[in-house]
């Protein structure tokens, strides 16, 4: 196992009706920027919720954080924050809604050009206002985590930054607000989840036997219950088992100690930003082709995966890990979201712009060895035909 230093100061409120705890977070007379999407919380609830738990406090709005955070948005809600002196940050839905509040955040706080935070990857922000959330969507872990993702729809760059300052204070993870989810956003939910965890265990053995188990169980977790989800809607425990498990797919406790590869995540990010795909169904594209690319250096890994997460029994580990590969691939297409640029009306010649972003962003050496090139991109995006 390697080094690691573990942090982790998020309060969470896990369950049915903990909106009400809201109340208890904030100092009394705090002034409160409440973030949120384009309505969803409107439809199914969550703002009377969340308006009548901050009744004793001073809160100003601003909605309309779309998916994919656009740096267009969030800079009129850091005026808007700015200008109202506000004390606190509550955002109120998604990863995008989560992860654009960490930018206005850490932006309130800095005095350049905000872009700065996005192209420094973080390194420039020093400050930022407490932040806390509801969260509606469980996908991405930004409600325990100190990432977020934001685009700059002008360019079409869409980047990340980290930020120890930006990890949510507290997040309450209530899994009936995501009865309402389409199941579009459970299988994207279920299938960004599932591939946080395999980016952090899918890599190669440093007998780290905890977090292996940890990571085996949240991806059985995953594969039994989403499929549950979009049968039985309304069903607390399939969702508040999913909620729990992608959390914790992504809050630094997967991470600890053992490689991590990310490259998935680097190249879905660009298909995003160019072509407008849901972050899952970039990431459901592009792994299983980056698995049979990088069968060889995974293989004791996809054999473990094969083995512990899908009971694949084999004579060669060649065996097993292809079973797992394609094990994998109809577990995503189950869920909804197809393992081909093909299902997006996508072809080779969408490939080189992809690179060409990767190249901009300085993401050119990928993987847990860092040696996933251009021209592995390249051959990894052609087998994702
Ligand atoms: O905008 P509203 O109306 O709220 O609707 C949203 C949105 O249209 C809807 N939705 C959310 N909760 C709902 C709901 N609809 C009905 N009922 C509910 N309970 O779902 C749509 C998608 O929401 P979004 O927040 O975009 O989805 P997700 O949580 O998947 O977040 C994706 C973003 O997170 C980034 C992605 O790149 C992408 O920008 N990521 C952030 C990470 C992090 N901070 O650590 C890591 C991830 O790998 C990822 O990159
Ligand atoms: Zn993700």
């Amino acid at each position: 196992m390697n080094n690691f230093t573990h942090h982790s100061p998020t309060r969470v409120h896990f369950g049915k009706g903990q909106i009400e705890k809201l109340a208890g977070e904030f100092p009394v007379g705090s002034k409160i920027l409440l973030t949120f999407g384009g309505g969803s919380i409107k439809s199914n609830g969550v703002y009377e919720q969340v308006k009548s738990a901050l009744a004793n406090f001073q809160v100003i709005e601003f909605g309309g954080i779309e998916p994919n955070p656009h740096h267009e948005t969030l800079i009129k809600a850091v005026s808007l924050a700015k200008d109202a002196s506000i004390d606190y940050i509550l955002a109120v839905g998604g990863g995008s809604v989560v992860d654009g509040s960490k930018f206005i955040a850490a932006a309130i706080c800095y005095e350049g050009d905000s872009w700065d935070i996005l192209t420094t990857y973080g390194a420039c922000v020093e400050r930022a206002i407490p932040l806390g959330c509801v969260l509606t969507l469980p996908a991405t872990g930004s409600e325990m985590n100190s990432g977020a993702v934001v685009t700059k729809d002008k360019t079409k760059d869409k980047l990340f930054f980290r930020s120890d300052t930006v990890i949510p204070r507290f997040a309450i993870l209530d899994p009936e607000t995501t009865f309402s989810l389409p199941p579009r956003q459970i299988a994207n939910g279920v299938v960004d989840s599932f591939v946080h965890t395999v980016e952090q265990y899918v890599t190669y053995p440093v007998n780290a036997l905890v977090q292996d188990g940890f990571a085996e169980s949240i991806l059985k977790t995953i594969i039994s219950q989403g499929p549950l989800a979009l049968e039985r809607p309304t069903d607390y425990d399939v969702r508040a088992n999913l909620m729990w498990a992608a959390t914790n797919a992504l809050n630094g406790t997967l991470s600890n100690g053992v490689p991590e590869d990310w490259a998935t995540h680097m190249i879905g990010h660009e298909l995003t930003g160019l072509y407008g795909l849901d972050h899952a169904q970039t990431l459901a594209i592009v792994i299983p082709a980056l698995w049979k690319y990088k069968k060889q250096q995974k293989l004791d890994k996809l054999v473990q995966f094969g083995q512990q997460v899908w009971n694949i029994t084999g004579s060669t580990k060649e065996e097993i890990a292809d079973a797992a590969i394609a094990k994998t691939e109809e577990f995503f297409v189950l869920m909804g979201n197809p393992t081909t640029l093909s299902a997006y009306h996508m072809d080779a010649t969408h490939i080189p712009a992809v690179l060409e972003k990767l190249e901009l962003h300085g993401h050119t050496q990928l993987g847990e060895h860092g040696d996933i090139t251009l021209k592995d991109v390249k051959e990894i995006l052609a087998l994702a035909l």
